[in-house]
C-alpha cells in the first residue's frame, strides 16, 4: 500500500476503534448513538479486513433486536442516550405484538443482512470461524426475507414497498417532495436534535420532520400492524435501492443456503428472485431518464427523478448489458458527471433538477456507501474506467476532508471548501474506505 493510502487505512481503524461500543458500533458519536441496521452492514464491511470477531458480533448484535415476525428494525436502543431524537420512548416498539425485549424503532431499513453474509463469506471462506458463522446467523436472514415478501407486497409483484421516508436511508431525498404534498401532518413542536449537532441548512427541514413524526405516530396509533400499514399509509413506496439490496441479498442467501443445505429456503429465495427480478426491469426503469426511479404504490404513479438510488440495480446484476450501458451515459458527459465533467461522482439526487441542493443531506451530497454500491455494480457491468473513477473521486473526498457523513459534489466548491458535511468521525464512511483499499 502507498505510503498516503497506508495513512487513511491508520485513520480508518481509529474511527472504527472510536466508534466501537462494546458489541457493536455507532455510526457517529452524539449524532447517532445507537447500532442502525444498513450502518451495521457497511461497517460489519469494515471490520472483517481488521478484526474478524468483531464483524460477527456487529451483525449479532442487530439480530438481537429482530422482532419475532422477522422483521429487522432500523434503529436498536442497546444503550440509554440523550443526544438522540426520536429516541426509543418516541418510537414505542412496544406497541406491536411482536417487538423483540430490546427497545427499537417500528420501521426497518435496506435490507443489507445477507449480501453482507455474502462478501464476508467470499471474504474469510479459509477462516475457520466463518461458516460457523454464517449457518449460525442464516435462519435469522432468511427469516427476514420472509418477512418482508409475506408482509411489504400486497399485490405479490415480488416488489416490497416501504412505508416511511427513513426506510430508504435516502431519508430526504427530493423523490418524497410529492408525496409530502398529499398528507396534512400536524405542526408538532418537535425537540429535534441533529440541529444541535449540524447546520440546520444540511438537515432536514422542520416541515420535512414534521411529516417523519406524523408516519411514526399513526404507526404507532395502528400498533405497527402490517395490515393497516399497507391499507392506510399516506407513504407507500417500491423504493430501486431497498429492492436491489433484497435481490443482491436474495442471490447471496441462495448461495450460502446451498452450503448449508438448506434446500427448502434456496428453492423460495429463487422463486421470490425471479419475480422480483422481472418485476424490477418492467416496473421501476424509466428509458428517458436512463435509469430505475421509484414508485408511489399509494398514488399508483412513478416518481420520475433520478437519484444515486437509480443506479444500485447494477450491484445486483439486474440490468441486461446493454441497459447497463445505457444508465452509465449519466456519468460520461451526463447529468451525473456535469457535462464538462465538473461534478465528483456520485451526487445523490439529480443535479440538474431544480430541486438539488449540493449541502443538503440527502438532496445532492455524495454519500460513501451509495459510491460504494455504485463502484461494486460498474465493476460488475466491466465498466472499469468509470468504476475506477468513482473509486478515485472517493479517495479523493477521504483523503481531503476526513470521513465525513457527506461530501459536496461540485468540483469548484471541492477547491474552496476545507470540511465535508454532516457528522465526522462517520463509521461507514470509514469502513467502507478500509474495504476499498483491501480490495
Ligand atoms: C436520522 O435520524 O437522521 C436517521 O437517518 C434516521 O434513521
Amino acid at each position: 500500500m502507498f505510503s498516503m493510502n497506508q495513512k487513511l487505512h491508520d485513520k480508518a481503524i481509529e474511527v472504527l476503534n472510536k466508534n466501537w461500543k462494546d458489541g457493536f458500533t455507532v455510526p457517529c458519536e452524539g449524532l447517532y448513538p445507537f447500532q442502525w441496521d444498513w450502518d451495521s452492514g457497511f461497517i460489519a464491511l469494515g471490520w472483517m479486513h481488521i478484526d474478524l470477531e468483531r464483524s460477527f458480533m456487529e451483525i449479532k448484535s442487530l439480530l438481537k433486536g429482530q422482532w419475532s415476525n422477522g422483521f429487522i428494525p432500523h434503529i436498536i436502543f442497546h444503550n440509554p442516550a440523550d443526544t438522540y431524537f426520536p429516541g426509543p420512548e418516541v418510537q414505542a416498539s412496544h406497541l406491536s405484538p411482536f417487538a423483540s425485549k430490546i427497545p427499537t424503532s417500528g420501521i426497518t431499513q435496506p435490507p443489507v443482512l445477507g449480501w453482507v453474509m455474502g462478501e464476508i463469506y467470499t471474504f474469510a471462506k479459509a477462516d475457520p470461524r466463518t461458516l460457523p458463522f454464517i449457518s449460525e446467523v442464516y435462519d435469522a436472514a432468511y427469516r427476514a426475507h420472509q418477512y418482508l415478501y409475506t408482509h411489504r407486497d400486497p399485490h405479490n409483484e415480488g416488489l416490497v414497498y416501504i412505508c416511511h421516508n427513513w426506510e430508504a436511508g435516502t431519508d430526504n431525498t427530493p423523490v418524497w417532495d410529492a408525496i409530502w404534498e398529499t398528507m396534512d401532518s400536524p405542526e408538532y413542536e418537535l425537540e429535534r436534535k441533529d440541529n444541535v449537532h449540524i447546520a440546520a441548512s444540511h438537515r432536514p427541514s422542520n416541515r420535512e420532520y414534521q411529516h417523519y413524526i406524523h408516519l411514526i405516530e399513526l404507526f404507532k396509533s395502528w400498533h405497527y400492524d402490517d395490515a393497516t400499514i399497507a391499507a392506510k399509509s399516506p407513504f407507500l413506496v417500491q423504493d430501486p435501492l431497498f429492492n436491489a439490496m433484497l435481490i443482491a441479498s436474495n442471490e447471496a442467501l441462495i448461495t450460502l443456503g446451498n452450503l448449508l443445505n438448506k434446500t427448502a429456503e434456496v428453492s423460495q429465495l429463487k422463486k421470490w428472485n425471479t419475480l422480483s427480478k422481472l418485476r424490477y426491469e418492467e416496473k421501476l426503469y424509466d428509458s428517458d431518464l436512463k435509469g430505475y426511479v421509484y414508485y408511489d404504490l399509494r398514488n399508483n404513479r412513478p416518481l420520475r427523478h433520478l437519484s444515486s438510488s437509480s443506479f444500485t440495480a447494477l450491484f445486483a446484476g439486474i440490468p441486461s448489458a446493454e441497459r447497463a450501458s445505457e444508465m452509465v451515459s449519466n456519468f460520461q458527459g451526463g447529468r451525473f458527471s456535469g457535462i464538462d465533467n465538473n461534478l465528483l461522482l456520485c451526487a445523490s439526487f439529480d443535479p440538474e433538477s431544480e430541486q438539488f441542493d449540493p449541502k443538503r443531506y440527502w438532496r445532492g451530497p455524495i454519500w460513501i456507501n451509495l459510491n460504494w454500491l455504485i463502484y461494486r455494480g460498474l465493476q460488475r457491468y466491466h465498466q472499469d474506467t468509470l468504476a475506477d473513477r468513482v473509486k478515485k473521486d472517493t479517495l479523493h473526498l477521504m483523503e481531503k476532508y476526513g470521513f465525513y457523513e457527506y461530501f459536496d459534489p461540485r468540483k469548484e466548491e471541492d477547491a474552496l471548501l476545507t470540511d465535508g458535511y454532516g457528522g465526522a468521525n462517520f463509521s461507514w464512511s470509514a469502513a467502507l474506505t478500509l474495504d476499498i483499499l483491501n480490495r
